[in-house]
């Protein structure tokens, strides 16, 4: 099978791109990452592709006039290496409704909560504040309405009563780590298709998302 083409979509730390690079580097995914792509000249994430030897490509969303003319731009610069998957990583920008269906059903997010709940911000303090037992992160299709496409992968950890922001915020990265990597895998390795924003899998439907949980 051939190696997929993934472009990585960043704003900040990265961690998640390095947790896809590592699963790429051992092997375990068959794919190359063509560019990362920051809209922050400082995002540590670009030391980290450099270092993985992957190209990199900043796009400046302050030097556009309107945000239809920076995902226009973008648009551009990722059409040049035709990527299979566009993965969003930490990417703090919301893209248009054009640039969305442009890439529909290649573009994936993944976001801190057991999506449909907390869509948006402040998703650690939203979960404490309900004194929800479960919490966790989802990795997504992206569609026009924030964080409301399928749902492919879901990690879920536990709700301590001694847990903060802080100590959520650790374990769902943790966790994290685990699902992004496993969803571009499945992704690599099957025909998915999103239809009417329901994910088929080889032509069966998904009825739910895929779930791992934290070994502690
Ligand atoms: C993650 O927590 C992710 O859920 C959110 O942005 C953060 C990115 O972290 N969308 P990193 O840059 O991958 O470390």
């Amino acid at each position: 099978m051939s190696k997929s083409r993934l472009i990585v979509l960043i704003s900040g730390n990265g961690s998640n791109l390095q947790a896809i690079i590592n699963q790429i580097e051992s092997g375990d995914i068959n794919a190359n990452i063509a560019s990362v792509i920051s809209n922050k000249a400082d995002a540590y994430g670009l030391q980290r592709a450099k270092k993985a030897g992957i190209e990199t490509a900043i796009v400046d969303h302050t030097q556009y006039e309107s945000r239809e003319l920076f995902d226009h731009f973008l648009a551009k610069v990722i059409d040049q290496t035709a990527p299979d998957i566009i993965i969003l990583a930490g990417f703090m920008r919301i893209l248009t409704e054009g640039f969305v269906m442009r890439y529909a059903g290649k573009l994936i997010n993944i976001h801190p909560s057991l999506l449909p709940l907390y869509r948006g911000l402040h998703t650690h303090k939203r979960a404490l504040h309900d004194k929800a037992t479960q919490h966790g992160a989802s990795v997504h299709f992206v569609t026009p309405e924030l964080d409301s496409g399928a749902v492919i992968v879901q990690g879920v950890i536990s709700v301590k009563n001694n847990d903060t922001e802080e100590t959520l915020a650790t374990r769902v990265h943790q966790i994290e780590h685990i699902i992004y990597p496993q969803a571009v895998k499945l992704l690599t390795e099957n025909h998915v298709k999103l239809r009417a924003n329901r994910i088929y899998i080889n032509n069966q439907r998904l009825q739910q998302p895929k779930q791992y949980g934290l070994k502690k």
